[in-house]
């Protein structure tokens, strides 16, 4: 990384630095609903006006504005000396609630949830634990508990997971054929946003999602089926480290492992196994560690994002073969569609 001119170098750390800063600006122009308002004006709106409608100060939403610019979240013209603001591309994309492939829910769990978590990464490290106690005094045994410590928290957390799955689930749920697995289980499912996918994406499937029961309720309220969905998904809700599971052709394992050690991973994939038809298999879905450990560098933070908040991390492809097999599914083969996860398939 070193070039002949030192400030240049510094200019590199410097913006590590202030990353945050720039993570936070994107994070309140959600929350206030900058994007929002500028998709539904019919027209560029200046700041003053932008500031009347979210109720905020012009001295404050100026410059939030001209920063967006510069993120390239927003655009500006300048009309008779007046600058003019509207939603770029990406925001456009991403960032309006209205748009299907919106990610905003999931920068507000960021903000409010994983954002406090990561204050205290230094005392993470060195604990070797996640951070609930000192972020938001509650404890994390049982881990959801502290995950889900109010009803609030809760629904946050599910509407900013399934956003995901409008970017990357038809790559994913087709990376392998799915479609000679009749009965699937969407264990540890949430609000069964990949369940449906895979419902659509496969006609003759049925699918069940298996989550705690606080879940199963939410997603009943909050996330309805559709008329035509109901008798291909539905919701089942226990403990997948106690309860019986339901029998399956095929069990999705989406973002579950990475929650937990290796002890509790082999604890449920080998009830998975149980549970598991003959000549059927186990799909996993996590964002993969290079064998070395040292890359992609989003894994690298999604995996001390799991010790702040989680009891696990993320894993390298050979670790998590290490964990299919010892469970008992042989021939496990792993695909990387394009985006930031991976299908790991596991046969019976
Ligand atoms: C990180 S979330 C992943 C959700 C979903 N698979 C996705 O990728 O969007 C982990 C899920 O496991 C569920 N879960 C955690 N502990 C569980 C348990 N003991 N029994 C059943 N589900 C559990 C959580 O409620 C949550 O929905």
């Amino acid at each position: 990384m070193s070039s002949s001119d030192p400030d240049a170098d510094f200019g590199v750390l410097s913006e590590l630095a202030h990353g945050f800063m720039a993570s936070q600006v994107l994070f309140a122009a959600c929350d206030l609903g900058v994007f929002d308002l500028l998709e539904e004006a019919s027209q560029p709106l200046d700041a003053a006006t932008v500031a009347t409608r979210l109720g905020t100060s012009t001295r404050g939403t100026r410059p939030l504005l001209d920063t967006c610019v510069t993120l390239n979240l927003l655009r500006v013209q300048t009309l008779s000396d007046t600058a003019l603001y509207s939603n770029s591309e990406l925001a456009s994309t991403y960032l309006a609630r209205a748009s299907p492939r919106c990610q905003c829910h999931m920068f507000l769990y960021l903000a409010g949830t994983t954002y406090p978590c990561w204050a205290h990464l230094a005392e993470a490290v060195r604990e070797g634990r996640n951070q609930y106690q000192r972020a938001f005094g509650v404890g994390s045994d049982p881990l959801f508990a502290a995950i889900y410590r109010s009803e609030g928290e809760l629904l946050r957390f599910m509407k900013g997971l399934q956003e995901g799955w409008t970017l990357d689930g038809p790559a994913l749920l087709t990376a392998f054929d799915l479609a000679p697995f009749a009965h699937i289980c969407d264990l540890g499912g949430g609000s069964g946003a990949l369940a449906r996918l895979c419902a659509s994406l496969y006609p003759a499937c049925h699918v069940t999602v298996f989550d705690i029961p606080e879940v199963v309720q939410m997603a009943g309220t909050h996330f309805p089926l559709q008329e035509e969905e109901k008798d291909r998904v539905t919701f089942q809700a226990g403990d997948f480290f106690l309860d019986p599971l339901p029998e399956a052709d095929l069990f999705i394992l989406a973002r579950v492992l990475h929650d937990w050690s290796d002890q509790k991973c082999s604890k449920l994939l080998a009830r998975v196994f149980q549970a598991c038809r003959a000549g059927g298999a186990v799909l996993v879905v996590e964002s993969v560690l290079d064998p070395d450990g040292r890359g992609p560098l989003t894994t690298q933070l999604y995996s001390l994002n799991m010790l702040i908040q989680s009891e696990g991390l993320e894993r390298t492809a050979p670790q998590y073969r290490a964990l299919l097999r010892g469970a008992g599914f042989d021939t496990v083969s792993l695909r990387h569609p394009t985006g930031t996860y991976q299908a790991i398939l596991g046969s019976k």
